[in-house]
């Protein structure tokens, strides 16, 4: 039997990478969802009836709903969420717009809760499914001048963890993907910036600027990335990873990250034990 795969924000990058591979899978249907109409044309092509594409908008309630009922419509199940949707934000932490900080909660965080909250009774109710949140390695290891995007990706990390205790013994599972940087609209036009203007953060401008530049030059490939997921889910689905990095800074930091994590933990031992109450 075909599986469902709904993906959210598959216009550009990883999102659209994965549905170019998953519309040309055997044996699988897909949603296909974006924010404007026309954004998915390129999936036309590979359509023989087992892709429909959807109006989505993470941070909409309504389509939401609606994205998650169409696709139940369709193809009567719903056995991988992709939550891939999101943004990013570059400024330092005192000088950010708290606007476009909430905004990215908002789509990073809150509609990825949104879109798992409403899908995740559906896998109960089949005892089986698989959801993948988009983290990144900046929801494990922190950069200046990301203070709210790596607290989008860590809230991620910690959400995905908890869920993933509460329905592993479901039959569903999760993972995170922590990519580090990838030739994508990320750090594009999917981020917004706000240059540092106090002289105590004039070194950080350039961080924020070379960033920007190197958009679309990152040594990441999406097509990589997109095959690697699906390989997982498909053929790793019994032993799916918790947390996948991708890419060689992501690797390199997350195990630097665990590294420097247990030295600090192991060194201050002694002092964690003494803060209980005697037995
Ligand atoms: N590229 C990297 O280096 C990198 C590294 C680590 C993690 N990530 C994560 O990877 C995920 C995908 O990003 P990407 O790198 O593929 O960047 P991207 O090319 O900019 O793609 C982001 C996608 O998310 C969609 N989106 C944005 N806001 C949305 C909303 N409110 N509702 C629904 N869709 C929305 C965009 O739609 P529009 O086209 O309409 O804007 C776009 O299709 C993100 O969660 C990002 O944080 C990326």
């Amino acid at each position: 039997m075909n599986k469902t795969w709904l993906v959210t924000g598959t216009h550009t990058g990883f999102g659209k990478q994965l549905a170019i591979k998953l519309a040309q899978q055997k044996n699988v249907n897909l949603v296909a969802t974006s924010r404007k109409p026309g954004q998915l044309d390129y999936l036309d092509q590979y359509d023989h009836g087992q892709i429909i594409k959807v109006i989505l908008d993470v941070t909409n309630h309504s389509q939401v709903i609606d994205a998650v009922n169409s696709a139940m419509d369709h193809f009567k199940q719903i056995d991988v969420l992709v939550n891939n949707a999101g943004i990013g934000y570059f400024g330092t932490f005192e000088e950010s717009a708290i606007d476009e900080a909430k905004y990215m909660f908002d789509v990073n965080v809150w509609g990825l809760v949104d879109m798992t909250r409403q899908v995740l009774p559906i896998m109960r109710k089949q005892k089986s499914g698989a959801i993948v949140n988009f983290s990144s390695i900046g929801g494990l290891y922190s950069f200046p001048t990301l203070s709210f995007y790596h607290g989008t990706k860590y809230a991620v990390e910690g959400i995905t963890d908890s869920i993933r205790k509460e329905v592993e013994g479901l039959g569903i599972k999760t993972m995170l993907v922590e990519p580090s940087g990838f030739r994508t609209d990320w750090a594009g036009r999917s981020s917004h910036k706000t240059l540092p203007t106090h002289e105590d953060y004039e070194q950080f401008v350039e961080f924020i600027n070379q960033n920007a530049t190197g958009a679309h030059h990152e040594p990441g490939d999406p097509q990589k990335a997109a095959e690697i997921i699906i390989d997982q889910v498909v053929n790793n689905f019994d032993n799916l990873p918790m947390h996948l990095p991708l890419g060689k800074t992501s690797s390199n930091l997350a195990i630097k990250k665990y590294e420097e994590l247990l030295k600090e933990f192991k060194d201050l031992r002694k002092i964690s034990l003494s803060a209980d109450q005697p037995e």
